[in-house]
């Protein structure tokens, strides 16, 4: 696949097929990703493949602290407003997805399920856990955890695997903490499902939007 079907095709993936991707091509896809730049070249991203038991569990215990409305607190704040343009934004993609699942807007307990299955990683069969030691300001390191990031999902894209970067997944890092070893010197940045697209599924065929260059483009001549 050349890189502008991979960065054109790459999209966010919310139903995933049972069937789990062997660790070669995930070895395959971070030895790619590791060639992601970074500021000095330090490499600050620590990642954390996670899959068979330890993966259920998280998916249990993740789901269900949704289903019980427990309020996130994730490692990294997540801002509570937004400016109006970027809510706009936001409120849409939200919308689409509900759409593609036939859950109205007022349907409360179908939204829930919908996050339930969101905090169950859509039933991807491997999660990728980034994290950066406490030393970088995090506002620093997450440039570079982006970019290894977005290298990631496209390197997985060209191997035909499907990605959805997960804030859901890190919404309560404390039973990442409980079932994994991850040093108490590390933040829990971010996790990224992976595995087979169900090319079928509505939810990751819906027309995508992007703002054209004129809302966010200014050429100084
Ligand atoms: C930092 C970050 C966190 C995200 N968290 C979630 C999430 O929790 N749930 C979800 O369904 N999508 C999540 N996404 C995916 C975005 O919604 C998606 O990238 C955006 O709508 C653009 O769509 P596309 O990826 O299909 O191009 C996240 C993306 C990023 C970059």
């Amino acid at each position: 696949m050349d890189i502008n079907s991979a960065i054109r095709e790459r999209r966010s993936i919310r139903q995933f097929k049972k069937e789990t991707v062997s660790e070669k091509i995930i070895q395959d896809i971070l030895e790619t990703a590791r060639w992601a730049p970074s500021w000095g070249n330090t490499q600050p991203w620590e990642i954390y493949v996670i899959t068979g038991e330890t993966l259920e569990n998280f998916r249990r215990e993740n789901r269900q602290k949704t289903l019980e409305g427990i309020p996130p607190t994730p490692e990294v704040e997540m801002p509570q407003t937004w400016p109006e343009l970027l809510k706009k934004r936001y409120v849409g993609i939200g919308k689409s997805v509900l759409t593609s699942l036939s859950i109205p807007r007022e349907d409360k307990h179908a939204r829930l399920q919908y996050s339930a299955d969101m905090a169950s990683l859509f039933g991807a069969p491997c999660l990728l856990l980034l994290c950066v030691d406490k030393a970088i300001p995090i506002s620093y390191a997450f440039l570079d955890v982006g970019l290894v990031l977005q290298t990631i999902c496209l390197s997985a894209c060209d191997k035909g695997l499907g990605t959805c970067i997960l804030a859901a997944s890190v919404n309560y890092p404390q039973i990442l903490r409980r079932l994994i070893n991850i040093p108490s010197n590390k933040t829990i940045v971010i996790g990224a499902a992976i595995g087979s697209p169900d090319t079928s599924a509505p939810v990751n065929k819906f027309e995508r939007e992007r703002a054209p260059l004129n809302e966010f483009v200014t050429w100084i001549k």
